[in-house]
């Protein structure tokens, strides 16, 4: 997605300017050609040798050298780039950008730029929260730049709080799904179950299954990135989304997630299931190991589990509800006989019949089903990509 893509790198002053060189070796390392702008205060926090290294271009920090007159040319700059990433954004870099001041090479870039900007602001706590630092933010939101929120954390004064940068990897994620374009999904609430249920036989024994998360955690940073509220039901041992969830519900049984999804359902508007729930559960969980000696694992009686979908389906009041089917055999037949008994508004046809789709892989080839519409099929593509196309079919 990054691939050969040019990303324009505007870094200002603050601790968090140290994450840049890592993001900048990602970017590289996802393809993409960087080049580095900074203010002035930038290079007290990262050195512009390092980031000339992990670039593999010379950076600009100011606009002319004064011993010998040669000037960067900056329009030039602004508009080799594809996209704009200005991380960390400072209270004053933000000020400055809100109100069109020009007055270091990294602002008089970026107002020469065409290509879209995404901003990744960071200062202290109660800095972000002002509400004149919070008019600013919207004063550029509302010009078309693309914030990235920062998120809760150890901040350098000592406190915990909100203003920390979004890691690297958080970072690139949201360039990635920036490229990708995804609908804007402010203001709706998305809650997605992911990865696969565990039915306890004992305190060390459980009933599972093979689903890793990645589809879910896919959709989940797909979401974030959108913009979306994204409350995340996350079987214990599966992927976690890169993008941090506003809430994440932890879940072990398939008892636990109908718990969680009957309660948070009512106030989402969009209902992904796309964990792999178990259809049965041991009748009885043993507070003891079983002993091999005793004959109890000879023979496991089992009591079905409810269907989760089904019963989020009949809620009073509820959102947009998807199912996902995974199917080895025959999976458009299973997948029409799902949508109709589970009385979804979607389901998403995973077959493993298809190479590179399904449980564990990076891809996925699935098909879009919806009662009374023709299914949409989509190709096999990387699970990101999968996701972007399922949220833009089911949320427009
Ligand atoms: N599902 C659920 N509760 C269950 C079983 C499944 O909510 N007890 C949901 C899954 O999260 C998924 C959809 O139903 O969104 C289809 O799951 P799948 O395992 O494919 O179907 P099953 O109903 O279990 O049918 P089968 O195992 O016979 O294929």
């Amino acid at each position: 997605m990054l691939a050969k893509k040019r990303v324009l790198v505007g870094i200002s002053g603050g601790i968090a300017a140290y994450k840049m060189p890592e993001t900048i070796r990602l970017l590289k390392k996802a393809g993409a050609e960087v080049k580095v702008v900074l203010s002035p205060s930038a290079c007290d926090f990262v050195s512009p040798l390092s980031l000339a290294v992990c670039s593999g271009n010379p950076v600009t920090s100011e606009l002319f050298d004064v011993h010998t007159g040669h000037w960067v040319n900056h329009v030039e700059l602004a508009l080799w780039a594809d996209i704009m990433l200005i991380a960390p954004a400072t209270a004053k870099t933000l000020s400055s950008m809100a109100q069109a001041h020009t007055d270091n090479a990294l602002l008089v870039t970026w107002l020469s730029s065409r290509c879209p900007v995404l901003v990744a602001p960071a200062m202290d706590h109660d800095m972000w929260l002002s509400p004149l630092v919070q008019d600013q933010v919207r004063r550029l939101a509302q010009h078309g730049t693309q914030v990235i929120p920062p998120g809760h954390g150890a901040l350098a004064s000592g406190l915990i709080g909100e203003g920390r940068m979004q890691e690297p990897s958080q970072l690139l994620r949201h360039l990635e799904c920036f490229f990708l374009k995804p609908t804007n999904l402010w203001g709706k609430t998305l809650l997605i179950s992911s990865g696969g249920t565990r039915e306890a036989l004992d305190p060390v024994r459980f009933l599972g299954n093979e689903s890793t998360g990645k589809m879910g955690a896919a959709l989940a940073d797909v979401a974030k990135a959108a913009g979306a509220t994204v409350w995340f039901a996350q079987g214990k041992n599966s992927q976690e989304p890169v993008l941090t969830p506003d809430r994440v519900f932890p879940f072990q049984s398939a008892l636990d997630l109908q718990q969680i999804m009957e309660s948070q359902a009512p106030a989402a508007d969009y209902i992904f299931m796309a964990a792999a729930v178990a259809d049965y559960r041991p009748k009885k969980v043993e507070s003891q190991k079983i002993k091999k000696q005793s004959g109890g694992l000879n023979q496991i009686d089992l009591t079905e589990n409810p269907d989760i979908l089904k019963g989020l389906a009949g809620l009073p009041k509820r959102g947009t509800l998807v199912g996902f089917a995974l199917e080895t055999e025959h999976g458009m037949q299973h997948a029409r006989q799902k949508l109709d008994r589970k009385m979804v508004d979607f389901l998403v046809l995973n077959s493993m019949e298809h190479e590179g789709a399904g449980l564990g892989h990076d891809t996925n080839k699935v098909s879009i089903l919806q009662p009374g519409n023709e299914e949409i099929h989509l190709p096999l593509q990387s699970k990101l990509q999968t996701a972007v196309q399922l949220i833009n079919t089911i949320c427009s």
